[in-house]
């Protein structure tokens, strides 16, 4: 694992897809040669590789160096809060640190215990929606996008986790195909890439779809219609979640008079906001 980190290291890769170092990122590949289960164990750090084991990992190693795909995609699989999911180059790599927020019901900004529909917008491969799924057990869950290829692998996920009840997958342009629906929380991890940074992302973001990325010139297209709509389908007392990056400057600077409440992570990650249906109201016109 070390001498495969150094060489991952020295090819000058870029690591933000679900790792940022060139170590976690050469044991997310040994792990998936050696198709260990979820968590590793520390036995597993004495084992040795059998020789097809170790082609098999010279291979991928190689295939990471030359392709610069992330390595979510060429093992195919990666976790988001505790759950496994299918991971191709149908939907972004999922790494929000929403996945922190999930794993606490979104304490302490709503009562789990009240929460009954949650929409996914933007669902991507459907972490974020199949997350909730998990870790809110009394909610029904929409998850939205407006790619079909997306779509399709989020109901390959849901079917491999069985949530299939109480997950719905719809194809819709933001809140287009929703009219009349309401949710206690709407998170969303939209794209959110303006064109000028688009253009100078690493080799590693061009494996993943443009419309998972892109968000027209400021990168702020999606975040304004959903400052907009959200407010209509929020119940009283709902709440709207939205990851925006590395954009938090410029939505701070955009609208100065909203009331963010921007969320901090143990594991990572910012960029994230809290805005209560009332406060939208108020404040969106
Ligand atoms: C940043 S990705 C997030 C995917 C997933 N939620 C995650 O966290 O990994 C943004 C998603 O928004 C979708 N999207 C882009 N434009 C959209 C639109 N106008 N309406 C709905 N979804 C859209 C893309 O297809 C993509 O799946």
């Amino acid at each position: 694992m070390r001498s495969g980190a150094r060489r991952l290291s020295r090819a000058g890769l870029f690591f933000g897809h679900g790792t940022d170092n060139a170590h976690d990122e050469a044991a997310a590949l040994l792990w998936s040669v050696l198709r260990l289960p979820w968590p590793v164990t520390a036995a597993a750090y004495r084992r040795r590789l059998r020789p097809a084991q170790r082609t098999a990992w010279e291979a991928l190693l190689e295939l990471r160096i030359a392709t610069r795909l992330p390595a979510a995609y060429l093992t195919g699989e990666t976790f988001f809060a505790g759950l496994p999911l299918r991971t191709d180059p149908r939907a972004l790599v999922p790494r929000s640190p929403l996945a922190e927020l999930i794993e606490r019901q979104f304490r302490p900004w709503i009562d789990p215990a009240r929460v009954r529909r949650v929409l996914d917008l933007c669902t991507g491969g459907g972490c974020i929606a199949l997350a909730c799924a998990h870790h809110l057990p009394l909610a029904r869950i929409e998850g939205t996008d407006i790619s079909r290829p997306a779509l399709e692998l989020a109901r390959e996920n849901r079917r491999r986790l069985g949530l299939s009840r109480r997950v719905r997958l719809t194809e819709s342009d933001h809140f287009s195909a929703l009219r009349g629906r309401e949710y206690d929380i709407i998170v969303s991890n939209p794209p959110y890439v303006g064109a000028r940074e688009l253009r100078s992302l690493p080799p590693e973001y061009g494996h993943e779809p443009r419309l998972a990325l892109a968000s027209g010139r400021d990168g702020l297209d999606s975040v304004r219609v959903i400052l907009q709509e959200a407010a209509r389908h929020l119940t009283p007392g709902g709440i709207l979640v939205v990851e925006v990056g590395n954009t938090e400057t410029l939505v701070r600077r955009r609208w100065p008079r909203l009331p963010f409440m921007w969320l901090e992570f143990e594991r990572g990650g910012g960029g994230v906001f809290v805005l209560t249906r009332e406060q939208l109201t108020t404040h969106v016109r």
